[in-house]
């Protein structure tokens, strides 16, 4: 039977990409985009579906008959802690229901996104090894962490062939994030390319991992296809390719821009990125399924205002 492929959140940041990459590569009939708002780019096949409506979802499962599950609407960081408890219901309980039901009607593969907001202080900040305490301090990073652990429990328990990555901050110039504490590496090319100087939310020296959106992309397609027996991780593979400061991007920016201006006003985000690591060590999905990144700080700020000039006609 042919492969049928289901995303949710598919207008967001990955989903957008993900839902064009699989279209490529199975067929656009094959790859049915889901999402609570009406898509404002060709995104079709798509469909309305808001995961908290367990019936619905069953229904599109069914109607569609649907193989493989690429579950990625969430309430990212920042946006998370304005409502705690409407956030852990969509990053989680939905998460729970999604689950039961792939299990209940077979789905074959299924894909859950973590993120390194699920370490905390109590984490190794340098190096982050792939099994370390976790004690996540936004909503959003206790959700993904919960989620691990039953993604983990659902294969276990019931061989549901549950794949995840912990992805880091993602950069790319399809479209802007929306409530991360890691979006400020995407507006800060909005703003040089405009022109305007760039007001950023976090401070200057503040270090996180990082990721252009082609290898976070391609790295879910490969662990997607890899060999069942590959795959040792059933919570979620650290996943590493940079990291960087907002000084460091910024300076980067200026070799194009010689006269592109930041100034560093931090907010509650900075608290929530100092929450969080500084660099991962990936080495199980590099060992497992042969994941290596592409892109480093400097291709990555070359390709984004390349491609971001021609989106934005400068
Ligand atoms: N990019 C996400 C955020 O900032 C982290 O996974 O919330």
């Amino acid at each position: 039977m042919k492969d049928k492929i289901l995303i949710t959140g598919a207008n967001g940041q990955l989903g957008r990409v993900l839902a064009a990459r699989l279209r490529a590569k199975y067929g656009k009939d094959n790859v049915l985009a889901t999402d609570i708002k009406e898509p404002d780019f060709d995104n079709y096949p798509f469909e309305f579906l808001d995961i908290l409506n367990k019936k619905r979802f069953a229904e599109v499962i069914k109607d569609h008959k649907i193989t493989q599950i690429y579950h990625l609407a969430a309430i990212l960081s920042a946006k998370g802690e304005w409502a705690p408890k409407k956030t852990w219901n969509v990053n989680f309980n939905a998460v729970l229901n999604i689950l039961a039901l792939s299990e209940e009607v077979g789905i074959k593969r299924f894909f859950f996104p973590s993120t390194i907001a699920v370490f905390g202080k109590t984490t190794p900040r340098q190096m982050t090894p792939q099994h370390c305490p976790l004690l996540p301090e936004t909503v959003y990073g206790i959700s993904k962490a919960t989620g691990e652990y039953w993604c983990n429990y659902f294969y276990k328990r019931y061989k549901l062939d549950v794949r995840s990555l912990r992805y880091p901050g993602i950069v790319g110039y399809q479209s802007l994030p929306e409530g991360g504490t890691t979006d400020y590496a995407v507006e800060i090319f909005h703003a040089a390319i405009k022109g305007e100087k760039y007001i950023c939310f976090l401070d200057a020296d503040t270090r996180l991992p990082m990721m252009y959106i082609e290898d976070a992309i391609r790295g879910t397609i490969e662990l997607m296809d890899d060999r069942h027996e590959n795959i040792s991780i059933r919570s979620s593979y650290n996943l590493a390719a940079m990291s960087f400061t907002p000084n460091e991007i910024y300076q980067e920016i200026k070799k194009y821009y010689p006269n592109f201006e930041i100034e560093y006003k931090p907010d509650f985000r900075q608290k929530i990125a100092e929450s969080w690591t500084e660099s991962i060590d990936d080495s199980y999905a590099r060992k497992d399924w042969n994941w290596n990144h592409q892109y480093d700080l400097q291709e990555m700020v070359k390709t984004m205002i390349k491609e971001l000039r021609n989106i934005l006609k400068t």
